[in-house]
């Protein structure tokens, strides 16, 4: 199998594992629109592939109401676009005993940049890519921990819990659809991600290039929910998330006859 999508518009490819599966697209012929904050990484990464296959966009995806314009400017600049991957995400620590470390503002951008501002973007590009006649998907990047939760993440692991419910409503309200919901799972990696960790972050975790062969590869095999790693044993991990989205795909499907 191959990966059908010729234009990945990758949201938080400035960095950690965005940008490896950036260049990694690349590498296999297909081309990428990169997005994130940073705009020097951005030419960094347009003038390394050139720009008949690599491009960037700046933009903060937590300003929301700027979501709309930015996919139309996107769509009219790269009207190839046929697949989204929502990939940006921040993380921090927190202990809820410690009013000094519990920041209710830390805690609500958190949330806002890993979960609202996705649905945004999807809300914003989902019109266009129903009007297309070829297939399209959308994919986002997960976490084990959206399943088990840290207690030290609590922000970070309520918003991509919300974020796994989005995406497995979202794949089942397009059922009939050519859109295609995939979800990338991962354990930890060795990113930017950690950085409020200090010196350790940067190598708490999977090497960034073990993580992109097997998100890759998955990617290859069609697969629309792609598990690396878990959280304590395999089996059992594997276990609990196979036997969630069986039961969830159960009630949907007697919800949909009920109606
Ligand atoms: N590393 C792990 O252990 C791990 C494990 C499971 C899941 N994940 C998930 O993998 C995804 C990528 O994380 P990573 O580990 O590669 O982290 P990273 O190295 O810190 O990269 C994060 C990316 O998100 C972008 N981003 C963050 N806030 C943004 C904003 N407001 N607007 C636009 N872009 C924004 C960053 O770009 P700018 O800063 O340039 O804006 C950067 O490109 C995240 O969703 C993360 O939750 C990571």
């Amino acid at each position: 199998m191959s990966f059908p999508y010729k234009h990945v518009l990758l949201i938080g490819a400035t960095a950690g594992i965005g940008r490896a599966m950036a260049d990694r697209f690349i590498e296999t012929g297909i081309k990428v629109t990169a997005v994130g904050r940073r705009q020097e990484r951005l030419d960094e990464f347009v003038r390394k592939h050139g720009e008949d296959k690599a491009s960037g966009v700046a933009f903060d995806i937590s300003g929301i109401s700027k979501t709309p314009a930015f996919a139309e400017s996107v769509m009219k600049s790269y009207p190839g676009i046929d697949c989204l991957f929502l990939n940006a995400g921040i993380q921090n620590a927190y202990d809820l005993s410690d009013p000094a470390t519990f920041d209710l503002e830390r805690f609500q951008n958190e949330t806002h940049v890993n979960y609202i501002s996705l649905v945004a973007l999807v809300h914003a590009f989902l019109p266009v890519f129903r009007e297309k006649d070829t297939p399209t998907s959308i994919i986002f990047t997960g976490t084990n921990i959206a399943i088990i939760p840290a207690a030290t993440l609590p922000a970070y692991c309520g918003s991509k819990a919300a974020l796994n419910v989005f995406t497995l409503c979202l794949r089942e309200n397009l059922g009939n659809t050519k859109i295609k919901i995939i979800e990338i799972s991962p354990p930890p990696v060795q990113t930017e991600l950690h950085d409020y960790m200090g010196e350790s972050g940067r190598s708490f975790g999977m090497p960034v290039d073990q993580f992109t062969d097997a998100a890759h590869r998955g990617l290859l095999e069609g697969k629309d929910q792609i598990v690396i790693g878990a959280v304590g044993p395999a089996e059992t991990f594997n276990e609990i998330v196979e036997k969630r989205r069986d039961a969830f795909e159960n009630f949907a499907k007697l919800m949909r006859s009920a109606h």
